[in-house]
């Protein structure tokens, strides 16, 4: 490292790049304010699921990614791993844009092919939680120094159409996060990004796939109580953010299957009575004994229902590949 020059180059390497935001922090509280009172003052009580991503919430979620019950991130990464060459050779994207990235780590499996064979000049990551974003920018930035990193705060629900999507863009959303909206909700997202995107630009969706329940129900009920301390973190968010006094000790962490909608459902579960006041959104609530708030789905899904999704959106899907296993697959579909 050069102490002769002031900032030497790792250092500079090390800060962030600027972020565009389409979220400052004044709307982001606005609209956690609004969405907080509304869910907490409905009959069924719930919480949307993005307000579980605080910098706590992040780094649960990456401490999620390596346990032994939750096999997604694996598939998805062994898929991405066999499947990267051939996804530049069909892309051939100048730009990525990356949906939901959190700490974009799966994501260097394509970088590196990019590196490798591609003509890949920038990447867009984009996020609700800017503090995950600053540090997956600032990562990438050290690991690939000629690629141009752009970090956009926002929230993929209402911003699709704001992002200025580069020409020959492949836009990447992985985790099977869309599995955490509802089937309007991705209607809503798949359109909207469709209408940002020009023919010929691709998508490469990451969806986890129904299999044997008692799988799939341990990935959210891991051993180590990760899963449990992620979702119990959402009172956390609420008490910090919100000058909450909720007992968070008196919740318990509730994942279970719904067959009949094949997807997860999570829920905080309060053990006891309790009333609770948030003052900054002057708000009472009260809680009965066994009252859940409710705060995920996760959706799994089949190939043909997830197609059929992708191709109401005017994304016409081109390949399907999956693990060994068969556990999760990634779509790579073009807009026509
Ligand atoms: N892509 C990573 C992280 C998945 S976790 C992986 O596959 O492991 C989901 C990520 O989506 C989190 O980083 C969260 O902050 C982000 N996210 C959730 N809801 C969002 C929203 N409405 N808009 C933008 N980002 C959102
Ligand atoms: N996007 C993740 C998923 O659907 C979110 C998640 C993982 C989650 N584990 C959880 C949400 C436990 C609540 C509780 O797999």
């Amino acid at each position: 490292m050069s102490l002769h020059h002031g900032v030497s180059v790792s250092e500079r390497q090390r800060q962030a790049p600027g972020l565009i935001s389409y979220l400052g922090p004044a709307d982001l509280e606005a609209q956690f304010r609004r969405d907080a009172l509304e869910g907490l003052s409905a009959v069924h009580k719930s919480i949307p699921s993005k307000w579980f991503y605080d910098y706590t919430g992040s780094m649960l979620f990456d401490e999620i990614t390596r346990l032994p019950e939750y096999y997604l991130t694996r598939s998805e990464r062994q898929i991405l791993s066999r499947r990267a060459a051939t996804i530049v050779q069909l892309t051939r994207a100048e730009a990525m844009v990356e949906l939901g990235c959190g700490l974009s780590e799966k994501t260097r499996v394509l970088l590196d092919a990019f590196r490798r064979r591609g003509n890949l000049k920038r990447f867009l990551p984009f996020d609700v939680d800017s503090e995950v974003l600053k540090m997956a920018a600032t990562e990438l930035l050290d690991r690939y120094p000629d690629l141009e990193v752009q970090g956009i705060v926002g929230d993929f629900e209402r911003h699709l159409s704001a992002i200025d999507v580069p020409e020959r863009s492949l836009v990447i959303f992985l985790g099977s996060t869309i599995g955490n909206l509802n089937p309007l909700q991705r209607n809503a997202l798949l359109t909207e990004l469709s209408g940002s995107l020009k023919p010929g630009d691709c998508l490469l969706l990451g969806v986890d796939l129904i299999k044997e329940v008692e799988l799939i129900k341990a990935a959210y009920n891991d051993s180590a109580g990760i899963s449990a301390a992620f979702n119990l973190n959402m009172l956390n968010v609420l008490n910090t953010r919100l000058g909450g006094n909720i007992d968070v000790d008196a919740f318990t962490h509730i994942a279970r299957f719904n067959p009949q909608t094949e997807q997860m459902e999570m829920f905080l579960r309060s053990a006891r009575p309790q009333r609770a006041r948030l003052e900054a959104i002057d708000l009472d609530v009260e809680f009965a004994r066994g009252e859940q708030i409710h705060t995920e789905i996760s959706a799994k899904f089949r190939k043909q229902g997830i197609e059929a999704e992708l191709r109401d959106a005017s994304l016409e899907p081109r390949r399907w590949w999956t693990d060994k296993d068969q556990y999760f697959a990634l779509s790579l579909s073009v807009r026509i």
